[in-house]
């Protein structure tokens, strides 16, 4: 069991995060942060802590305006920003337009963790993903293994469950992966996609995985303009959760996660999804697959919109 898992940001991400965690018996103490008035995420925790009798779970839930709370997480899973949410004309921004407001969010969030939980394994998933992502690094000076972004996960489960429901089968006998930015220009990759270990195309036509690839890009937003209001919260919850448990169960398990890149895939010093191997230490090992040309040159396109905002955010202090 993990000692003390940290959430920041109590909004619906957060919420779902710290009942899951629960429901998991995944760690003994979790604490959240959220500093909305007058006492929101102790209400909120106070709602989940009321559960575990019905859970049957003991666990030690924390809610708090002040950071303090994350002393001695091991994990911290950042969920701090305002998400993306539909506009009364009905378009809604995107992942990038965030920036400006969420990037003020992130600096507090990185002078919490560095101040309280200086030796969690940071998750974050807050957008534009890559872009605070990197801002948090660059804020928290952590090990490249400690620090990553969860987008991979919850791209590549879209991307699954959109083959499985076209091939008819069910979501556990298809393997599928996207690379790159979480945003409208990430990669899934179909040379990698599997149904029971056979190649996409046997079950599924191309046009259709055309429409497929399109939708799993613009998964993201078909949510928030369904809802009205906010984005996706329960899928990128527990895409977390599944990086946390790769992480402390050891299990070397193969992940997509935005990870910091040092030349691997030709990227250098960015944040993007590259397939990952997960284990104790965190980011163990950048996995390299390859890609066909087209992939390539789609991956370099998404590589492309990271940097820019990244330029972007490397004009503010
Ligand atoms: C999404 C948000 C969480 O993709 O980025 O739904």
């Amino acid at each position: 069991m993990i000692n003390k898992i940290g959430i920041v940001g109590g909004g619906n991400i957060g919420g779902v995060l710290v009942s899951e965690i629960v429901n998991r018996r995944l760690a003994r103490n979790v604490a959240l942060v959220d500093v909305k008035p007058p006492e929101f995420a102790q209400g909120k925790c106070l709602d989940i802590a009321e559960a575990t009798p019905v859970y049957g779970v003991d666990c030690n839930i924390r809610g708090s305006k002040g950071y303090e709370v994350l002393e001695g997480a091991d994990f911290v899973i950042n969920t701090a920003g305002v998400p993306r949410a539909m506009r009364p004309d009905g378009t809604f921004p995107s992942r990038d337009e965030l920036l400006a407001i969420n990037l003020k969010i992130t600096d507090l969030v990185a002078a919490g963790i560095k101040k309280y939980a200086p030796n969690a394994f940071v998750i974050s998933i807050a957008n534009p993903l890559d872009a605070i992502v990197y801002r948090l690094f660059k804020k928290l000076k952590f090990k490249k293994n400690k620090i990553m972004g969860m987008a991979g996960v919850l791209d590549s489960a879209r991307y699954k469950y959109f083959v499985a429901e076209a091939a008819g089968v069910s979501v556990e006998n298809i393997e599928a992966v996207v690379l790159g930015g979480h945003g409208d220009t990430m990669v899934p990759i179909r040379s990698a996609c599997r149904i029971y270990g056979l190649p996409v195309e046997q079950f599924v036509s191309k046009s259709k995985l055309e429409k497929i690839e399109k939708r799993t890009r613009g998964a993201g937003g078909e949510v928030v303009s369904l809802l009205g209001s906010g984005s996706a919260f329960v899928s990128p919850a527990v895409s977390a959760l599944e990086m946390v448990e790769a992480i402390a169960w050891d299990k070397k398990k193969i992940v997509p996660v935005a990870a910091y890149l040092e030349g691997e895939y030709g990227v250098k010093g960015l944040f993007v999804g590259v397939p990952t191997l997960l284990g104790k230490d965190g980011i163990e090992k950048i996995i390299k697959i390859k890609l066909t040309p087209e992939e390539k040159k789609a991956l370099g396109r998404s590589v492309k919109a990271v940097k820019s905002t990244c330029a972007e955010v490397d004009k503010t202090k």
